[in-house]
């Protein structure tokens, strides 16, 4: 079985029904399939039988893989104590949260040897970001009905639906008071059903630790997808998390377009503090658009919620036809 008893490991982590077993985790390194801002991540499979936890339609569920295609992040070898430590938090903040079908979800963990590793399910697609920006050059997208998911086509429907999608899993994961922090389109896996999971919680702030905000590694900040407030306090909370969510939703109807393209990061505080805001992207109506805005309010509370962004977004996508 993969769940071994009360060991602990090198790193002072106890196991537990996530540790697998690293005989039981082959990893492909020859298949990389991004990079996280706490390591690589490869293709590879769970050996065997797989009895993997998970909360499923509000229930619980003990689904069985058997030899299950996953992604599995890695702690390089020459990674520092601090390195180690923020990848062991981010794995922990994995478990922490429970499954929802928006978030790439936590299957199992190495974390008792010298290499760590997180596994995570696998999103045929990859990330959005490079799904998008294929298509960059695309100049009208397909009706619904006429798309040729064949040659990989997406329409204006897909790209309301990962919108939605996205704000689902945010609105879960703000209601559980985690800060992600990271959140854009980089960071967005797009799984072989077409379902959006939000990934890479390695800045991810757990509710418990919210105050402290964190350890601020300034040189891993995503600063064009940064709040305001963020840029100029250090301040997140699921109101910054919104603001990003607007810069993502840009880059998903501006087809991978990159944020205040030109705008050196140096200057991104005057800029946004004089009032300007990235303009209306290609395929964005007016009331996608005014949704955007919406999210780059100066002030955080006028911003709205997660959960109201979803029932919009739910609104404007029943009404697509
Ligand atoms: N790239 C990064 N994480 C991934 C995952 N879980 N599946 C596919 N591609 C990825």
């Amino acid at each position: 079985d993969s769940v071994v008893g009360s060991v602990v490991g090198i790193n002072g982590t106890k196991t537990d029904h996530w540790e697998l077993k690293p005989d039981r985790l082959e990893i492909y390194r020859d298949e990389k399939l991004g990079t996280g801002a706490n390591g690589d991540v490869y293709k590879g499979t769970i050996l065997g039988m797989a009895p993997i936890a998970n909360f499923s339609k509000g229930s619980y569920v003990r689904r069985r893989f058997v030899d299950c295609t996953v992604a599995v992040k890695i702690l390089p070898a020459y990674a520092d104590a601090t390195r180690r430590a923020n990848f062991l938090e981010e794995i922990n903040v994995m478990k922490s949260i429970e499954y929802h079908p928006n978030v790439a979800n936590l299957l199992a963990c190495v974390t008792l040897g010298s290499t760590i590793c997180l596994v995570m399910e696998y999103a045929a697609f990859g990330d959005l970001a490079r799904l998008l920006r294929d298509k960059y050059n695309v100049q009208t997208l397909p009706p619904p009905d006429q798309v040729d998911r064949s040659k990989g086509e997406i329409c204006l429907k897909d790209l309301l639906s990962f919108s939605w999608q996205i704000s689902e899993g945010m609105t879960y994961l703000s209601t559980k008071k985690f800060v992600h922090r990271d959140l854009a389109a980089r960071n967005i896996l797009i799984d072989r059903s077409l379902n959006a999971l939000i990934a890479d919680f390695g800045l991810c702030l757990r509710p418990d630790r919210l105050k402290s905000g964190g350890d601020p590694k300034k040189d891993r900040l995503p600063i064009k997808w940064m709040a305001l407030e963020s840029l100029k306090k250090f301040e997140f909370s699921s109101k910054t998390d919104v603001w990003s969510f607007g810069v993502l939703m840009y880059e998903i109807f501006s087809l991978g377009g990159i944020p205040y393209e030109g705008i050196p990061l140096t200057e991104m505080v005057k800029h946004l503090a004089g009032g300007q805001r990235l303009s209306r992207p290609k395929f964005a109506s007016s009331d996608i658009y005014d949704i955007m805005t919406s999210c780059w309010r100066e002030s955080p509370e006028e911003r709205p919620t997660f959960e109201s962004l979803r029932e919009r977004l739910a609104e404007i996508l029943e009404h697509e036809t």
